[in-house]
């Protein structure tokens, strides 16, 4: 049978009625036969039939033993930290989501966990960077915005011979394209508002572990600290994760429509999309995924934010807004947006130009949004009087 077949009919019928959806299960208590007999429920926020079986379904997404839902990335992020304790160090990838960075800096920080940002594209800057305290080695791949890429078979190595955890933030990726825990990861993390939800709109988080142990020591703290996925938000990330292999086809095909047309375009610098084959990690990335993603990212060859903002308002398909993966196509400038808070020469020099426009490409006519971008390019040259002709 198929992965996707077997993914499908994983999603159980309801056993007391044969609905063929997931019950919704919207109850804060189970009733006892007596104090501790019951019949595997007890409180909510410690187990849920609805989260439960999406649990179970992320664990068979990522290949992993255990599967734990919350109530956002970021929780999911904050639970596998408090794994960690004071004295503790990362090892984390440099060009690393900016929510990650503020909840390492701003927050661990304060309890005695130190982070050491690296390229991690160079295995031999991770290498490098480990010390006797290091614990955990954070990578995501490809990376946001300029999807950059890392080896994480090769890291896996690393990590398993200074004995520290290995988790890959997956959220870029999806599961249908890349299994980190295959390739050697300990544990997995989503931010399920992204392509897991697929139709923005939701917040979820997703952690994934290669052992019942590590995972029963996650849910420990999440029970404990709280951040659970709500049981409508678990059935409406059930509902999205049905058609994720569908969406992520058409997410990638799009993409790399978009990427080549990019590439061609004269009022374009560079393009950034690890499906071109002068992407510096567009071999590696071959090897560990089975496509390049939905996200594209692009410098104008006028690298001012003036140009970049005439860009990202100057489009009818792409909306200009924060996130990715959903069906509807976004856009985003990250330098005014997602990154403003990074000094501009610490965010110049990731790579992160004043110009650099993302784009989350979704699930519309390709030729559409070509069209989009097209007008786009025309409206900035107009208002920035660019002397490249078109
Ligand atoms: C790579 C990555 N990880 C984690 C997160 C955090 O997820 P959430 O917004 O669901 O808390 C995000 C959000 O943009 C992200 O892009």
């Amino acid at each position: 049978m198929s992965t996707i077949t077997q993914l499908i009919h994983s999603i159980p019928v309801d056993p007391q009625t044969g609905a063929i959806a997931v019950p919704i299960y919207q109850t804060s208590t189970f009733v006892q036969e007596a104090p501790g007999v019951n019949k595997g429920y007890d409180y909510a926020r410690t187990n849920n039939p609805t989260r439960e079986t999406l649990e179970k379904i992320a664990a068979q997404l990522e290949a992993g033993a255990t599967g734990i839902a919350f109530s956002s990335g970021l929780a999911a992020i904050d639970a596998i930290l408090k794994l960690l304790q004071y004295g503790d160090e990362i090892v984390a990838v440099d060009d690393i989501y900016g929510g990650a960075f503020r909840l390492f800096n701003k927050v661990y920080a304060k309890f005695g966990i130190k982070v050491t940002y690296v390229d991690t594209s160079d295995v031999q800057a991770v290498f490098n960077a480990i010390t006797p305290a290091t614990k955990l080695i954070w990578l995501e791949t490809p990376t946001n915005p300029t999807l950059k890429i890392s080896d994480i078979k090769a890291i896996a190595k690393i990590a398993a011979a200074s004995k520290c955890l290995f988790c890959v933030d997956n959220t870029f990726a999806s599961p249908v394209l890349q299994q980190p825990l295959e390739l050697g990861a300990d544990i997995v993390v989503h931010s399920a508002t992204k392509y897991l939800g697929g139709h923005s709109d939701l917040i979820a988080g997703l952690v994934v572990t290669k052992t019942a142990e590590l995972g029963a020591e996650i849910k420990f703290y999440q029970n404990a600290c709280g951040a659970i996925l709500s049981p409508f938000d678990s059935f409406l990330l059930i509902r999205g994760i049905e058609t994720l292999h569908l969406r992520i086809r058409q997410h990638c095909a799009n993409a790399q429509a978009i990427a080549e047309y990019l590439e061609q375009h004269p009022l374009v610098d560079k393009v950034f999309y690890p499906g071109l084959t002068n992407h510096p990690g567009h071999e590696i990335a071959k090897q560990q995924s089975k496509g390049f993603g939905g996200i594209v990212s692009f410098t104008l060859k006028d690298d001012t934010e003036a140009a970049a903002l005439a860009f990202v308002t100057g489009t009818q398909y792409f909306k200009l807004a924060e996130s990715l993966g959903g069906v509807k196509s976004l856009l985003c400038h990250p330098a005014s947006m997602t990154h403003k808070s990074i000094p501009d020469e610490k965010r110049r020099a990731v790579g992160v130009a004043d110009s650099l426009v993302r784009l989350s490409v979704g699930l519309e006519e390709p030729a559409d949004l070509l069209t989009d971008l097209d007008l786009a390019f025309h409206k900035i040259q107009r208002s920035t009087g660019s002397v490249l002709s078109l």
